[in-house]
């Protein structure tokens, strides 16, 4: 999944250098950031025109926080990387309304002529950013609250704690998501195959947000065999 999907970046940024990307955090990217990083190294994918969208940030951490999104980012990816710092864009956790910041976000996402390709993982229970199953989801940029497996899946940066973990994030919309050109869902691992199988194959509905990735026109989904396990044919 990793080597597919950073080859795959590579052959997009020599078509079009200027692309805009939605990144994700989380465990699944890293293999991906890595082979990107190592394609980057041979001279075989060139960032230094891309700008970058990250998915999502906590409400309340500041970008130097270790448990921080934007720490992240800066460990897998953009220290290694030729990107330049001024066009990588993460929502600002410490901003001091969420709200506007949020708002912001999609104003700084619709200047840069909004996503050409957005990269996703998905939560196990089907979250894509931050956007939990519910009865609606929102279309833009937003404060969520975050469910209790999702700020669970979060403790590793935050000492194991999850009570240390922020209780919201800024999130991408479902919308901001939905207007990218190009989605590129990525998942492995046995642990996601039951989620994949019911986002690509069940029902369209917002209490699994990845499934209504089926109504995007140019949707890939790239996942290992584990996590593609519980595909029927
Ligand atoms: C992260 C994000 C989340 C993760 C999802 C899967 O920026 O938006 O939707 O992609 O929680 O996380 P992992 O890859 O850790 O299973």
């Amino acid at each position: 999944m990793a080597d597919a999907v950073a080859w795959f970046l590579a052959e997009c940024l020599a078509e079009d250098p200027s692309l805009v990307l939605g990144l994700p955090t989380g465990r699944t990217p890293i293999p991906m950031y890595r082979a990107l990083v190592k394609l980057h190294r041979q001279g075989r994918a060139d960032l230094s025109r891309a700008t970058t969208f990250n998915l999502d940030e906590f409400v309340g951490l500041p970008a130097r926080h270790p448990g921080s999104y934007h720490a992240f980012m800066r460990k897998y990816l953009f220290k290694h990387v030729n990107l330049d710092p001024s066009r990588t864009h993460l929502p600002h956790g410490d901003a001091p309304s969420p709200v506007a910041e949020a708002r912001r976000y999609d104003a700084e996402i619709a200047a840069a002529g909004g996503l050409d390709i957005a990269i996703l993982g998905i939560g196990a229970n089907g979250h894509i950013g931050f956007n939990e199953p519910d009865r609606s989801l929102p279309a833009g940029t937003n404060v969520v609250t975050l469910k209790a497996a999702s700020r669970a899946g979060n403790a590793a940066a935050f000492g194991g704690e999850v009570s240390r973990v922020p209780t919201r994030a800024i999130s991408m919309g479902v919308g901001t998501i939905l207007s990218a050109r190009h989605v590129l869902l990525i998942a492995t691992g046995a642990g996601k195959a039951s989620i994949i199988a019911q986002a690509l194959q069940g029902p369209v509905t917002t209490r699994v947000p990845a499934s209504l990735l089926q109504l995007h026109p140019r949707a890939a989904v790239v996942l290992d065999r584990a996590a593609a396990a519980r595909l029927t044919e």
